[in-house]
């Protein structure tokens, strides 16, 4: 059985955390791909609830082995105090089952105030970022002057490229943004004894990577964020710094697109979204209060509260043309229990003039207006159900338009938070 990828097919946070750890049972190796610590994936299972920011959600399965890919970015500080949490509750993220791709780049002290700086520069119109530094280290990354993970192994060259690095960003911070200048040494002295503890986890990934899958055995990929992030389908500049995308999970780990033949969508029964940009479907009333209160839709990572909104199938079709999904995960369906109506935006209006594609401009998504198709909700608590033949009628029938909509079926259906919360439409594996 070859390559599966996760994939959000939506804003980020659709509980990818949730679907990776439940399908990662069957799995040999799961790969996070993507994106950096500015991902934040909740897993809830009997080990307990943990909150992932930088390591594979498959860390829980006994069999697998957990890859940090090329397409990652590292904050080392981050990575190991998540390292020391799951060993302190019993799980082993010891080098043995634990590697880290040394192609990764790393994210260094610069980065991270830059974020926050270029964020305060954008006044308005900022982004909302996690302020994690992704964007200035992706910037470097694509620059060809980021610093890589194998880089802090070898104590001589790196000096070699921090030096001048630092003589650059530090031009920036001070001149630039009036802030201080950072120390080389101390950076140099803490990269280093990081690069230290690194080492027995650091591999060429992508060896590992080959071999199991020349073994016939499961890879899985796991995506952070979501299609509607990425930089170039998603609403750009309103969009985070690296693919999240089925394309992106080739790239961000160095399989070949021959090897995935599942690409599992994972969507919300609704939509949320963090930080700034368009979003067409947003309740900014007591619905989608309502819908934050119940499903405590607040960042993993920030705390921040999330942007609540109705299902956009226009969005969720584009995020299907882009990825090629094979089936879809429809997560928090439980959340919609309690209300006696739902809706489901089908196209959007401009003026008189009707929208089905995805526009690629912020500036014209923005005067968007969603078209509703209305469906009654079900009015009873599906939490306990697992077999899809056991929810109610009018639930199924939510199911299936999604599935009209989407252009996909669906494989899981969650009704909780927990790994056994879940409904087995049409198996992955
Ligand atoms: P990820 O970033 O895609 O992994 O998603 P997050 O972990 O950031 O956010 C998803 C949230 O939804 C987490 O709090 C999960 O525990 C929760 N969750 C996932 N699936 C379900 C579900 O079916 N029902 C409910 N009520 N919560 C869910
Ligand atoms: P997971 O993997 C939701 C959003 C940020 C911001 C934009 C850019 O948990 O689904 P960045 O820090 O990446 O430069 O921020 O992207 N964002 C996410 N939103 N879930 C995530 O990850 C996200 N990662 C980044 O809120 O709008
Ligand atoms: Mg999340």
């Amino acid at each position: 059985m070859p390559a599966i990828a996760v994939i959000g097919g939506q804003w980020g946070d659709e509980g990818k955390g949730k679907v990776v750890d439940l399908v990662a049972e069957q799995a040999d190796a799961v790969v996070r791909f993507s994106g950096g610590d500015n991902a934040g994936h909740t897993v809830i299972n009997r080990f307990g609830k943990f909150a992932l920011h930088l390591i594979p959600s498959g860390i829980f399965s006994p069999n697998a082995t957990s890859i940090i890919g090329n397409g990652v970015v590292i904050n080392p500080e981050v990575l190991f105090q998540e390292i020391d949490m799951l060993m302190a509750r019993g799980i082993d993220a010891s080098p043995s089952r634990l590697f880290i791709s040394d192609r990764a780049h790393v994210i260094m002290p610069y980065h991270v105030i830059l974020d926050g700086l270029e964020e305060n520069l954008r006044g308005g119109r900022a982004i909302g970022t996690t302020m994690k530094g992704i964007g200035p280290v992706f910037a470097d990354k694509i620059a060809r002057q980021g610093i890589r993970i194998g880089d802090l192994m070898d104590r001589h060259n790196f000096m070699e490229q921090l030096r001048p690095m630092l003589d650059q960003k530090n031009l920036f911070l001070t001149r630039v943004f009036g802030s201080q200048p950072l120390s080389l040494t101390k950076i140099y002295k803490d990269y280093i004894e990081y690069g230290k503890r690194l080492k027995p986890y650091v591999r060429d990934t992508t060896v590992i990577l080959e071999q199991a899958l020349k073994e016939g055995k499961v890879v899985m990929l796991e995506g952070a964020q979501g299609t509607m992030l990425d930089p170039d389908f998603g609403t750009y500049p309103y969009a985070t710094s690296s693919s999240p995308t089925a394309g992106g999970a080739c790239v961000g780990s160095g399989i070949s697109p021959r090897a995935i033949t599942c690409i599992l969508g994972v969507f919300k029964a609704y939509c949320t979204r963090v930080g700034g940009g368009p979003f067409p479907t947003e309740l900014d009333n007591e619905i989608g209060d309502h819908i934050r209160e119940r499903a405590h839709e607040y960042g993993t990572t920030t705390g921040r509260p999330r942007r609540c909104g109705w299902f956009d199938a226009v969005a969720a079709r584009y995020s299907n043309r882009i990825n090629g999904f094979t089936g879809m995960a429809i997560t928090r369906f439980d959340i919609l229990d309690t209300l006696e109506t739902i809706k489901v935006c089908t196209s959007y209006k401009i003026g008189n003039k009707t929208i089905t594609d995805f526009p690629s401009s912020i500036a014209t998504l923005e005067k968007c207006k969603p078209v509703y198709e209305e469906l009654p909700g079900w009015c009873t608590t599906t939490c306990d159900i697992r077999s899809f033949k056991d929810l109610p009628a009018v639930a199924r029938k939510y199911v299936k338009r999604l599935e009209e909509l989407v252009g996909c079926h669906a494989n899981l259906i969650c009704v909780g938070p927990e790994r056994n919360q879940t409904i087995v439409k049409k198996a992955v594996i």
